[in-house]
């Protein structure tokens, strides 16, 4: 089942939608709440360079303060009370203070507004977290919390947007609307937030089915899970790379979050401009996570993550340095779709490389340490821009403004292109490989590394498909054409071509050898060809015939990397250095959906063929983005068609490719093999 149709199924619980759409309203609140709390700081001690500093500082301590030191002792609480009451409760308290902010309009209020709504929130998060298992079955929980996340994130770039819209509002409302006029241009946006509160509070009240409580739902002290869980992660050298890197970004993204409305303003931008500049972080980090990645797919992840945290910190210190507000936004995207990137693979390489048991702690553990650090770095970042202060350099006639926060974003640049190039340096997997050229083979959807192409007398054909495609067939059938033509032919195929070959074959292909881990499969595959290339292909090409392989590298990409969900840079690796990076001339692949294919084999299931059909259409898919990248190499036809019409097409595409016939002399080594079955 996919994922988009497990996560419509979840909101099918009326109860879970409802408690949903509550989640969803607050976090469009929270959000707007730091956006215009913050601002509102700085708003308030307007002059100063040294105090706006400071002021706004002061709110993310506020912020994060109570989650570190009160977080557990909430959750012990939160156990005791009915969760309803208590969410209900609380979120008729935030809309209380929140609403109190804009009319009472002093800084001190802000501050200990900020402190008692964090505090409202440490009761409400895990009586929410402990609500969720109770209104969704079991088996969808996880799309359950994958969809609390994408509201969670999902919610900053429109509360961004919202927040940018409301300043405008509360800029010039004031002088059509009296009673905002003695009030700061962020009151609109506080009320539209404690306004959400009050909404969430009506939907939390009216909510049946929150059994009264069941199960302990404290969490341990943030430190203590972070001493523990490094004590378990910090021997692994992949997971101290991953982790080292992914809270350098964390680190020099809170240099920015941090010092992001003193530098607005210092560029002349108002809290409009300051919800922009937030929104533009998380839009980037989106185009990031979903085109980025897709653009430079052939390139090593590991590398990918290095490269992207420490372009993010060249970056940052463009954007400390150009003082030019629309740049800056521009440059802002950039950012985020670096840390979106980093991110992203950070997640998924913790997902896929690190062995179960130590997963779970190394998640955990980077959440409570992503927290840490980003209260440190706030904490620190606006103190350090005020100590600092503005100052003007004078150049010639050109005055340049270098202030503090300058001072900070220049720090979190410089900060983080060192953690990059580290983490490269940790976990780089192409070492001696230059990667310039892996990159600018990656743009260009390269997936083999660049090497010069091997020049053979003879041609190399192969024929790639999915289960029952029908390619065995017609590479007898052209094999049997070209001999007619006087061609010398060596027809061949993978698995199981030379003596060890057969061996691996037997290994690969035996249902019974369930316990086979990826990684060996994908390289018994690569040793099969390894002696394949070199004791059948090579020797055969060099002498000038014509060889027709049934498979070559890229099955193992379409199956190994594709089906077994391993890096397809690590596969095409190991396959290059097994071939000696031989490429064939064409590839013909026969495009077969797998319902149709699979329904064509006859016989006991191997090991391969008795995977789910999901597994089949991820190679099915990968095949064709492989054809996509280099339609010059390969030739895709419809396997769905009369097989006649398929032999036509492919005599035509090879017959454009024949050199002239050259005489029949080796023996085609056809006969020694066993029965071929598609
Ligand atoms: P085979 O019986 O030759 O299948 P087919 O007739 O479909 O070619 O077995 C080859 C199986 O091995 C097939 O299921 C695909 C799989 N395979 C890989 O997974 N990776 C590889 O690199 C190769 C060559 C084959």
């Amino acid at each position: 089942m996919t994922a988009p149709r497990r996560a419509a199924n979840v909101l099918a619980h009326a109860p879970f939608r409802r408690l949903w759409t509550a989640m969803s309203v607050c976090s469009l609140g929270d959000w707007l709440n730091i956006l215009a709390l913050t601002a509102l700081a700085g708003n308030l001690n307007q002059g100063d360079y040294r105090m706006q500093s400071l002021a706004v500082g002061g709110v993310f301590i506020a912020k994060m303060l109570p989650a570190v030191l009160l977080g557990p002792l909430a959750g012990v609480f939160a156990d005791r009370f009915d969760r309803r009451l208590t969410m209900f409760t609380a979120d008729l308290a935030r809309f209380a203070v929140v609403l109190s902010i804009p009319l009472i309009g002093t800084y001190q209020w802000v501050i200990v507004a900020t402190v008692l709504v964090e505090c409202v929130n440490l009761f409400w998060v895990p009586a929410k977290d402990a609500t969720v298992p109770n209104l969704v079955p079991k088996d969808q929980l996880e799309s359950a919390n994958r969809l609390n996340l994408l509201v969670t994130y999902g919610s900053a770039p429109i509360a961004a947007l919202l927040f940018a819209a409301l300043s405008l509002v509360g800029d010039m409302g004031r002088s059509v609307l009296p009673f905002l006029s003695g009030m700061d241009p962020t009151a609109p946006a506080l009320f539209v937030n404690s306004l959400a509160y009050l909404v969430s509070a009506f939907l939390i009240f009216t909510l049946r089915g929150i059994p009264k409580r069941d199960g302990a739902i404290s969490a341990p002290s943030v430190l203590k899970q972070v001493v523990e869980g490094w004590r378990f992660v910090g021997g692994n050298r992949l997971v101290r790379g991953l982790i080292i890197g992914m809270l350098g970004a964390f680190a020099a993204g809170g240099a920015v979050v941090g010092v992001a409305k003193i530098y607005v303003v210092a560029l002349g931008g108002g809290d409009a401009a300051y919800g922009v500049v937030f929104g533009a972080v998380f839009v980037g980090m989106a185009l990031g996570m979903f085109v980025g990645l897709r653009l430079l797919q052939g390139l090593s992840r590991r590398r990918l993550f290095g490269l992207a945290i420490t372009t993010a910190g060249v970056v940052l210190v463009a954007i400390a340095l150009i003082h030019n507000l629309p740049i800056v936004v521009m440059l802002t995207v950039l950012l985020g779709a670096c840390a979106g990137i980093a991110w992203i693979i950070g997640y998924t390489l913790i997902g896929l490389e690190v062995e179960d048991t130590l997963r779970g702690r190394t998640f955990s553990f980077l959440q409570s340490t992503a927290r840490v650090t980003l209260l440190l770095v706030v904490a620190v970042a606006n103190p350090l821009a005020a100590l600092f202060g503005a100052h003007q350099f004078g150049l010639g006639t050109l005055a340049y403004q270098f202030d503090g926060s300058n001072l900070v974003l220049v720090i979190g640049g410089v900060l983080a292109v060192v953690v990059g190039i580290l983490a490269l340096r940790h976990m780089d997997d192409r070492k001696g490989v230059s990667l310039s050229a892996d990159l600018i083979a990656a743009v260009r959807g390269e997936r083999y590394p660049a090497e010069a192409a091997e020049h053979v007398p003879g041609l190399f054909v192969a024929f790639e498909g999915g289960e029952g495609s029908g390619k065995t067939t017609q590479s007898r059938l052209i094999a049997i054409w070209l001999r007619d033509q006087g061609y010398d032919v060596v027809q061949t195929r993978e698995p199981g071509s030379t003596k060890i070959g057969m061996r691996l074959r037997a290994i690969l292909l035996d249902a019974a050898e369930r316990g086979l881990s990826a990684r060996s499969e994908a390289l018994l595959y690569a040793a099969d060809r390894a002696e394949h290339v070199e004791k059948v292909i090579r020797p055969a090409l060099y002498r000038g015939s014509l060889v027709i392989t049934d498979r070559y590298v890229d099955s193992s990409l379409a199956y190994q990397g594709a089906g077994r969900a391993l890096d397809p840079a690590d596969v095409s690796r190991i396959n290059a250095w097994a071939t000696g990076g031989l490429v064939p001339h064409l590839t013909v692949l026969i495009d077969t959906p797998p319902e149709v294919g699979l329904t064509r084999l006859g016989g006991a299931a191997d090991r391969i063929e008795s995977e789910p059909l999901e597994f089949h259409q991820r190679v099915r898919k990968e095949f064709r983005a492989l054809a996509a990248a280099h339609p010059d190499r390969y030739l895709v036809v419809d396997g769905t068609m009369a097989p006649e019409v398929l032999t036509r097409q492919i005599q035509d595409r090879i017959r454009e490719i024949l050199p002239d016939p050259v005489p029949r002399e080796s023996e085609d080594i056809t006969g020694t093999m066993p029965a071929i079955r598609d």
